[in-house]
C-alpha cells in the first residue's frame, strides 16, 4: 500500500512533492513524511496523519532543495505514529528512503544488521532496508546504486522503493518488485511515483517499472537496470487523462462525484464496443483469443472486494450466455490452496486498480499453471493489466474515493460485453444480442433517473444513521448486489453490515431481526420476485424495518415496507448495475451524517499493495 514519490530537478521540491503525496493519498493516509536534500543535509519532516498534517509542519519551516523523496503510509509493520512513519534514515543518517510493500525476511536482517550495530528507532520493516542497504554502501565506496542493488538481492518481500544519500546529490535510486513504480520524464527534471495521478500536472511521459528493476534518475538522466546488473531499454508511455478527472469538480467527496458520474463512466465504458446490427461487441483486447476462451473447459473469475462481486455478478453473465460452467474465488485464498488449475481453463482477473497484490500473486499462480489469463482493470498500465495474456480496460476513469463504485459499474459492463462476445459464437441469438446491445446505449439514462432520487435517498438515509447493524438480501444475480450494499455500509460509515441470498435468512440471520434491525431488499419484479416478496413479509412478521429497492411501477411492495426506492426496469442482465445504484447513495449519505470521512475511510486504503 501507500504512496510514494520523488523529485530531482531545478526547483523547489518541497511542493511538487506535497502536491503529488496529495494525489497519492487515497492510498494510504496514517503518516505522511518528506525528505530533501539540500546542500549536503538532508531534511526530514514527518507527520502522524494526512498529508494535510504534513503541509502545515511544513508551513511553519523553511525547507528547500531540488532533491526530495516523500510517502503516505498505510501500516503494515508498526502501529501508525511518527517515528515510523517514512521515509527512514539509515543508523548514522547517511541514506534515506521510502517504501511501499512488505520485507518478508526482515526479522533475520535486523538481527544480523544489530550484530553489526545497527541502531533501530522504528518497528517498520523498511528500516531494516535502509540500513541493509547502508550496510552495502559502506563496503561499495558509498555507490548508492550498487549498494541498493546487493542489498535486494538479499530481501525476500515487495517493494517500490525511493532512496536518497548525502554524499550521491541530486540523484535519487529507485527500484520495484510487486509494488507498482513510475518514473515521469521532464525537462531538466525527472520524477517518480507510485502511479501516474501524482505526476500529470507535470508530464505526460513515463516510464512503468517491472518487477525485478532497478534504477536511477538525475534531473536529465535516468537508467534502468535488472538486479543482476543487465541494462534495460524501456519504453516511454503518454498518459492519457486529465487534471479534471482526478480533481472533485465542485462535488464534495470524490465517492458522491464518482457515484454521480455514472452517467458517463459507464458510456465510456461502452464507447465503440458493440455492433448493433450483429447483436455483439467488439473487444480489441481479446481480439484472437476469442476461440481458445471458447474451447476452455472451465472460466474462473477471481478478484478481491468490490471487485469479487463484480466476479459473481460475471458468473451469472458468462454462465447464461455461454454455457461454459464459471467459478469464483477469491484472489486472496486462491494460490494458497493450491487450486487446480489446467492449461485448458481460462482466468480472468478483476481489479480497479490493477495493483493489489493478493490479485496479482493469483494470476501469477495461474500463468505459472499454464492458464489464459485475462484482465479486466481500470487502471491503464497497470501491473495486473501488464501481465494479463490479454483484456479489456473498463475505462471508468480514475477513481480516487476508496469505496469503489464507478469502478463497479463498469466491470459488470465490461462483463456483459464479454458475455456479448463469447455468447454470440455460443447460443445467444442475434434478437438476445440486439436487445442487449439496446439496453446498454439505454443505460446512461436509466441512471440518470434513479441519481434524481439522491434527495429522497438522502430523507432515508437519516433515519438509520444510528442503526449498529444492516443486512441486505437479494436473490439470483442481485446477491452480489446485497453484498457490495453491505460492504460500502461497513466501509464508510462503520456499521456491521452483511448480505445473504434472501432465501437463506431463514436459515439463521432471521434471529436478528427485531424493530431496531434494517433490512435491505432488493427485490425489483424478476423471475423470482414472488419469494423475495416472501422473504420481506417474514422480516416484517417480526418487526423489522425495511428498505426495498423496487420497479418503479411496483404497487405492491410500498404497502408492505418502510422505505422504497424505484428503479426503472431494463434486460434483466443489466439491473444489477440499476439497483446498486441506490445502494451506494444510501451508504454515502449514512456515512455523511455520522460526520464521517468517506474518500479516506479508517484503516483501508485504495489499493492494497500488501498481501
Ligand atoms: C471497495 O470498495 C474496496 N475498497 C475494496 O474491497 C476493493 O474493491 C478491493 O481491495 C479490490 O481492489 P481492486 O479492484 O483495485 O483490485
Ligand atoms: N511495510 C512498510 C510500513 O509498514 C510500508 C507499508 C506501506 O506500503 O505503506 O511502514
Amino acid at each position: 500500500m501507500c504512496g510514494i514519490v520523488g523529485y530531482v530537478g531545478e526547483q523547489n521540491s518541497a511542493p511538487i512533492l506535497i502536491e503529488g503525496l496529495k494525489r497519492l493519498e487515497y492510498r494510504g493516509y496514517d503518516s505522511a513524511g518528506i525528505g530533501i536534500l539540500d546542500d549536503g543535509r538532508i531534511q526530514l519532516i514527518k507527520e502522524k496523519g494526512k498529508v494535510s498534517v504534513l503541509e502545515s509542519e511544513m508551513k511553519k519551516r523553511q525547507v528547500i532543495g531540488t532533491t526530495g523523496i516523500g510517502h503516505t503510509r498505510w501500516a503494515t509493520h508498526g502501529i501508525p505514529n511518527q517515528v515510523n512513519a517514512h521515509p527512514h534514515f539509515s543508523s548514522d543518517d547517511e541514506l534515506m528512503l521510502v517504501h511501499n510493500g512488505i520485507i518478508e525476511n526482515y526479522k533475520e536482517l535486523k538481527e544480523f544488521l544489530i550484530q553489526k550495530e545497527y541502531i533501530f528507532k522504528s518497528d517498520t520493516d523498511t528500516e531494516v532496508l535502509v540500513n541493509l542497504i547502508h550496510f552495502f554502501y559502506v563496503n561499495n565506496n558509498n555507490n548508492l546504486y550498487e549498494a541498493t542493488r546487493q542489498a535486494l538481492l538479499k530481501v525476500n518481500g515487495t517493494y517500490g522503493i525511493a532512496v536518497l544519500s548525502r554524499n550521491n546529490k541530486e540523484r535519487i535510486v529507485i527500484a520495484k518488485n510487486g509494488s507498482p513504480l513510475v518514473i515521469g520524464i521532464g525537462k531538466g527534471e525527472n520524477f517518480i511515483a507510485s502511479d501516474v495521478n501524482a505526476l500529470i500536472t507535470h508530464t505526460k511521459n513515463v516510464i512503468y517499472l517491472e518487477d525485478g528493476e532497478i534504477g536511477e534518475i538525475t534531473k536529465d538522466s535516468y537508467f534502468i537496470k535488472s538486479l543482476n546488473n543487465d541494462s534495460i531499454s524501456k519504453e516511454i508511455n503518454k498518459i492519457e487523462m486529465d487534471l479534471e478527472e482526478i480533481t472533485k469538480g465542485g462535488y464534495p467527496h470524490f465517492m458522491f462525484k464518482e457515484i454521480m458520474d455514472q452517467p458517463i463512466s459507464l458510456n465510456d465504458t461502452l464507447r465503440g464496443r458493440t455492433i448493433l446490427e450483429e447483436g455483439i461487441s467488439k473487444l480489441g483486447g481479446l481480439h484472437g483469443f476469442e476461440e481458445r476462451i471458447l474451447q476452455s473447459k472451465r472460466i474462473i473469475i477471481s478478484a478481491c472486494g468490490t471487485s469479487w462481486h463484480a466476479a459473481l455478478v460475471g458468473e451469472y453473465l458468462l454462465e447464461k450466455c455461454t454455457g461454459i460452467p464459471v467459478e469464483v474465488e477469491y484472489a486472496s485464498e486462491f494460490r494458497y490452496r493450491n487450486p487446480i488449475i489446467e492449461p485448458s481453463d481460462t482466468i480472468i482477473f478483476i481489479s480497479q486498480s490493477g495493483e493489489t497484490a493478493d490479485t496479482l500473486a493469483a494470476l501469477k499462480e495461474a500463468k505459472r499453471k499454464g492458464a489464459l489469463v485475462l484482465g479486466i482493470v481500470n487502471v491503464v498500465g497497470s501491473s495486473i493489466a501488464r501481465a494479463s495474456d490479454a483484456g479489456v480496460y473498463i475505462h471508468a476513469g480514475p477513481e480516487i474515493g476508496v469505496a469503489s463504485t464507478k469502478a463497479f459499474t463498469s466491470q459488470i459492463t465490461v462483463l456483459i460485453l464479454v458475455a456479448l462476445l463469447l455468447g454470440r459464437r455460443k447460443h445467444l441469438s442475434i434478437v438476445d444480442g440486439k436487445e442487449i446491445i439496446q439496453s446498454l446505449n439505454n443505460l446512461g439514462d436509466l441512471v440518470n433517473e434513479i441519481l434524481s432520487q439522491n434527495s429522497e435517498i438522502e430523507r432515508i438515509a437519516e433515519k438509520f444513521v444510528n442503526a449498529k447493524n444492516f443486512l441486505y438480501l437479494g436473490r439470483g444475480i442481485h446477491f452480489p448486489v446485497a453484498l457490495e450494499g453491505a460492504l460500502k455500509l461497513k466501509e464508510i460509515s462503520y456499521i456491521h453490515a452483511e448480505g445473504y441470498p434472501a432465501a437463506e435468512m431463514k436459515h439463521g440471520p432471521i434471529a436478528l431481526i427485531d424493530e431496531n434491525m434494517p433490512t435491505v431488499f432488493i427485490a425489483p419484479k424478476d423471475a423470482i420476485y414472488e419469494k423475495v416478496i416472501s422473504n420481506i413479509e417474514e422480516v416484517k412478521a417480526r418487526n423489522g424495518k425495511v428498505i426495498a429497492i423496487i420497479d418503479k411501477d411496483d404497487k405492491y411492495v410500498e404497502n408492505l415496507v418502510d422505505h422504497v426506492i424505484r428503479i426503472p426496469r431494463t434486460n434483466e442482465l443489466l439491473m444489477p448495475i440499476l439497483t446498486v445504484i441506490p445502494l451506494q447513495l444510501l451508504s454515502y449519505h449514512i456515512a455523511v451524517k455520522k460526520g464521517l470521512n468517506v474518500d479516506q475511510p479508517r484503516n483501508l486504503a485504495k489499493s492494497v499493495t500488501v498481501e
